[in-house]
């Protein structure tokens, strides 16, 4: 079963601390003891995490520098974005508290903080929390100074939201944020897009990840309690639950929403609380 994580140490080494956390980790392992090709091989490059999949043979890097993102977060540009619209409204300028509670590779959140929140990244899988946990840190120590101060407002969480949406109820919560996974082949069908555009290389990348995740953490919560999540969500938003869906999914546990803001990739649906 290709469900391990392969560690590759080649002329760049990775943080000592780094790779300390990592190796605790069950479906982690050195290349040279992974026995067959492994899943996903973890590299430094340039200083940064790189994840290559081999199913997809895809390679993507689990950082905030990128000349990509940097150019989202232009403050021209930032207003365009439909997730900043999604969620700061007409409140701009207002230090909102987001939780992000599905945080993948933080890329959303990262815009929600270049645009002024306060954003606590919630993510389940040990691996990715970890690796997003590395770039949050690099990104606040970076020389560019619009990245360095919107990862200053973020807070990496390694925890299922389910649980993480009931604790510390004495912290205010403002907007809940949710971008779960696209789940299967039905519902990119139904949201009218081929998996191929829909399922980029950043999604192959997070699904490899949840399947390895599946297989070495028995009791993990399956990927179709995203229901409940929303449940919880709008328990514990004081204003409003964003969700992200593809554009002609159906709405998240058939909820309709306040409003909606639909973009070409996307669609932002927006319940007030
Ligand atoms: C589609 S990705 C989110 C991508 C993210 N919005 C971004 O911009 O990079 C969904 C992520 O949510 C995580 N996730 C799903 N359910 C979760 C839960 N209950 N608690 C914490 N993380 C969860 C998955 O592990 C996955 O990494």
């Amino acid at each position: 079963v290709r469900s391990k994580i392969a560690i590759i140490e080649g002329e760049e080494r990775f943080d000592a601390a780094l790779l300390t956390a990592l190796r605790q980790l069950p479906e982690c392992e050195y290349d040279e003891l992974v026995a067959e090709l492994p899943a996903l091989e973890l590299q430094c490059v340039n200083g940064v995490a790189q994840l290559t999949n081999n199913n997809t043979k895809s390679r993507i890097l689990v950082s905030f520098n990128q000349s990509e993102l940097k150019r989202r977060l232009r403050p021209a540009n930032l207003n365009g974005e439909l997730v900043v619209r999604a969620v700061i409204g007409r409140r701009k300028g207002a230090s909102l508290r987001v939780l992000d509670a599905t945080a993948g590779l933080g890329r959303d959140a990262l815009l929600l903080a270049a645009a002024g929140c306060e954003v606590t990244l919630v993510e389940r899988i040990p691996v990715l929390a970890i690796l997003l946990q590395q770039a949050v840190r690099q990104a606040q120590n970076c020389d560019h100074e619009i990245l360095a101060a919107a990862a200053r407002r973020m807070y990496c969480v390694t925890a299922d939201s389910q649980i993480a949406l009931n604790e510390n109820r004495q912290v205010a919560v403002d907007v809940v944020y949710l971008d779960p996974m696209y789940q299967s082949n039905s519902e990119t069908t139904v949201a009218g897009l081929k998996p191929s555009a829909a399922v980029n290389k950043h999604m192959a990348t997070l699904q490899t990840l949840a399947q390895i995740n599946e297989q070495h953490y028995s009791g993990m919560q399956s990927a179709d309690d995203n229901a409940k999540l929303f449940e919880l969500a709008l328990a514990r938003a004081a204003s409003k639950v964003v969700v992200k869906r593809a554009p002609k999914a159906p709405y998240l546990a058939g909820h309709k929403p306040s409003s909606t803001i639909a973009g070409k990739a996307a669609r932002f649906d927006v319940y007030a609380c």
